[in-house]
């Protein structure tokens, strides 16, 4: 047997798992970055972190979650134990969960976020993967309209604070008392078929025109209702949808939704929203007013965050309900939604404020000193551990993203000096060694005093 060649066939490969990113450092930067303001939003709005596992039971997702979760993009499998578990693929149900568990001791309403990644078996494609993150807000105990009015504000606020102008995004929003009584009433459908046409609304804008037909017809629910039910997926407006609702009896069914867009009217975020008759949203706990944000670029025309209220989801811990409304935001889209819009600082580099180096290795103690002696000032610094020419100290600062670089030679020993070079201006400057290593708490502070200066030329 050629053992090389059978050593060759079964190496193994580095890719990531299908549909998984491998997280090097620039990209892992830029999500940083993106995580970092993310919580900044949170806490503005008074959100608490939590977290949960990454495993649950499946039949926590079976509840509610839809059948299109459970049947084609969960991760499940059976442990050691003999339990049926899942990679979570959304965090809703394990909030739900640890809600009913605390919320009868806590004050409401309850305001909480987390950023966990998820994994759904999904075939991967622009703006979906297979694992990504999500940041999830969501407030329980809120009354009624004014917990859907927070978590959109909040929303807004998270995309302008990435500099996002109000021109880079809609929200496109829905009220889902509305299309049940639409379904319900005026078309006098079951709760079957009722169910099987949310599916159909939601898949409506993905699919060809022939297959959305194709599909209605399926259902067999007679040429009235199938006309009605064209001529609500036509509406454009919330004027058009009162229009609609007047002209077939179901004004008191508006009356929510009117009040809410006078509500957004009054704090100025009605101009971000439009009514959209295709978002219902594709898992089944959503109850109320739902929404999905869309990149207005044409280039990236996927939801980069989508939610709404879930009245009853706490009722299956058997415990009374408690109202909440929250969204998640996807890390994939998100990421993609700021390159497209130009809202990307560049972090193919690290961030680093001094490359320290020595040219002999009698330096060798002063720049390990230096180094600490610096960093307790607070500076961000990388002592390079081995004796590199001056030549070379360029291009590696370069590379580390240093903006300052301390070269420690022979004569710089010889006569008690370092030399400090700004990257950007090319200005030297030298600085007595003793001072720069002496860590008593006076010197410390002329040190501080000394670097300041260099450090703003
Ligand atoms: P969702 O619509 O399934 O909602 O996901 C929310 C967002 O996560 C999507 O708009 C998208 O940006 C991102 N996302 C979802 N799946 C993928 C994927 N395979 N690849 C990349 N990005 C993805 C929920 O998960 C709800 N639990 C959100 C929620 C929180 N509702 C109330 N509170």
């Amino acid at each position: 047997m050629n053992m090389n060649k059978d050593k060759t066939s079964s190496s193994l490969s580095k890719q990531p798992y299908k549909g998984t990113r491998d997280l090097f450092p620039p990209l892992k930067r830029t999500q940083d970055y993106m995580f970092s303001k993310m919580r900044e939003v949170a806490h503005l709005f008074g959100y608490e972190p939590y977290d949960g596992p990454l495993l649950e039971e499946v039949e926590l997702y079976k509840a509610k979650s839809g059948e299109e979760l459970i049947n084609e993009q969960i991760y499940s499998f059976t442990d050691r134990g003999a339990r049926f578990v899942a990679i979570r693929p959304e965090m809703t149900p394990t909030l739900a969960r640890m809600v009913a568990q605390a919320h009868k001791e806590m004050s409401k309403p309850i305001r909480w976020y987390a950023i966990p990644n998820l994994m759904r078996y999904e075939k991967p494609q622009k703006g979906r993967l297979r694992e990504h993150w999500q940041f999830n807000v969501d407030i329980f105990g809120a009354p009624q309209l004014m917990g859907e009015l927070e978590i959109l504000e909040l929303a807004i606020v998270l995309l302008q604070s990435f500099g996002a102008s109000d021109n880079d995004f809609e929200i496109l929003l829905n009220d889902r008392q509305v299309v049940d009584d639409i379904f319900k009433k005026l078309l006098n459908l079951d709760s079957e078929i009722v169910h099987r046409l949310y599916k159909i609304v939601d898949k409506s804008q993905k699919v060809p025109k022939e297959t959305l037909d194709h599909m209605i017809a399926e259902l067999n629910i007679g040429s009235r209702e199938t006309e009605l039910f064209l001529d609500y997926l036509q509406i454009k407006s919330f004027e058009e949808l009162f229009l609609f609702l007047d002209k077939n009896n179901l004004q008191t069914t508006k009356n929510n939704l009117e009040k809410f867009s006078k509500l957004l009217k009054d704090i100025n975020i009605f101009k971000f929203i439009k009514y959209d008759p295709t978002i219902v949203r594709g898992l089944d706990y959503y109850t109320g007013i739902v929404f999905e944000i869309y990149d207005k670029h044409p280039d990236n025309r996927r939801a980069l965050c989508g939610g709404g209220s879930y009245a009853n989801l706490l009722q299956i811990f058997n415990e009374a309900p408690l109202p909440g409304v929250g969204f998640g935001l996807g890390d994939v889209t998100f990421k993609e939604f700021l390159s497209l819009h130009k809202l990307l600082p560049d972090f193919s580099k690290p961030e680093v404020d001094f490359l320290i180096s020595y040219q002999t290795s009698d330096g060798e103690k002063q720049a390990l000193q230096l180094a600490n002696s610096f960093r307790s000032l607070g500076l961000k610094v990388v002592c390079n551990l081995q004796v590199i020419k001056i030549a070379k100290c360029f291009p590696l600062a370069e590379r580390l993203g240093a903006k300052f670089v301390v070269l420690i030679g022979e004569d710089e020993i010889k006569n008690n000096f370092l030399v400090i070079k700004n990257l950007q201006t090319q200005e030297q400057h030298k600085l007595e060694l003793n001072l720069a290593l002496d860590s008593s708490n006076e010197n410390i502070k002329n040190l501080k005093t000394k670097i300041k200066e260099i450090c703003k030329k």
